[in-house]
């Protein structure tokens, strides 16, 4: 099937109770104290929208969007094309690689609207044809938030496939909790009216860029949030022993893997994928 071609538009924000959800703009401002100087604020002391930045026209900020913790972002199924061991990476564009290109930005909150740093992102998503790479690790990477809580990530706009509207996977999980897996969606697209799996809670806002698009989404993760524990020092010995999947480990844990010693720089939740050479930011060698 050949997939028509990418057709994300504007600055919708789709229908249904998800897409209209109130805003509290408390909660927007302490967020946006929280994160620094990287939200703009309005004279009037209100948080500059990335959607009133869109009808303006002027350039497109991350959205701040957290609400007072009552809505963490929803899961999805994972599908069938997750591949573990995604490069570390913020941009999955080959040189020359054909396609619309897109960025997405934002931040990630607790659901106390914390500003939550070192959150795993992991994205994966169809190439402009509609194909995930299976062979390889075309179009999959991941990355951790920063300090305030931002991520972006620069990709080409997924193609269609059968029986889906256009969409991007992720896994996001923040240090020491559970893993949430969804998918973000694109407004205006023919097939979210019938797409089961579309959530328009999972919808990006999405803008014509420069010739590509530039999309914004804030994950609410269903932790409490805080600040994360810093490397204990001295370091701490205990668990130790051989990494494995599914443990908890806290920052300065020493384990060994393929026959290296590595310490855990914070506090996380392991997972197959996930194994200390692949998460230079969870694990140092030793
Ligand atoms: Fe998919």
């Amino acid at each position: 099937m050949t997939p028509s071609a990418p057709d994300a538009s504007g600055t919708g924000t789709g229908t249904g109770p998800g897409a209209d959800r109130r805003i509290s703009r408390k909660s927007l401002l302490r967020a946006a104290v929280a994160a620094g100087a990287a939200v703009p604020l309005l004279a009037t002391g209100t948080v500059a929208l990335a959607r009133d930045a869109g009808t303006r026209g002027g350039p497109l900020a991350p959205t701040p969007f957290c609400d007072d913790g009552d809505d963490p972002t929803p899961d999805q199924m994972e599908g069938p094309y997750f591949k573990p061991n995604s490069p570390l990476r913020t941009d999955l564009v080959a040189p020359g690689a054909p396609g619309t290109r897109l960025t997405v930005s934002g931040y990630v909150f607790g659901r106390n609207c914390v500003p939550l740093a070192g959150v795993l992102l992991d994205f994966w998503q169809a190439d402009p044809a509609g194909a995930y790479d299976m062979a390889g690790h075309a179009f999959r990477g991941h990355q951790f938030t920063g300090s305030s809580g931002a991520f972006t990530l620069r990709t080409v706009v997924p193609g269609l496939y059968p029986g889906r509207t256009r969409h991007l996977h992720v896994k996001a999980q923040a240090p020491g909790e559970p893993v949430l897996t969804t998918q973000l969606y694109f407004p205006g697209e023919p097939r979210n009216g019938t797409d089961a799996l579309f959530d328009p809670a999972l919808l990006m806002n999405v803008r014509d860029a420069g010739g590509g698009k530039e999309a914004t989404f804030d994950f609410v993760l269903d932790v409490d949030g805080g600040p994360t524990d810093p490397p204990t020092d001295p370091p701490t010995d205990p668990p130790g022993g051989r990494w494995a999947p599914g443990r908890s480990y806290a920052a300065g844990d020493r384990v060994t893997h393929a026959g290296a010693a590595y310490r855990c720089l914070q506090a996380h939740t392991s997972m197959t994928g996930w194994e200390p050479p692949h998460v230079p930011a969870l694990w140092r060698r030793e």
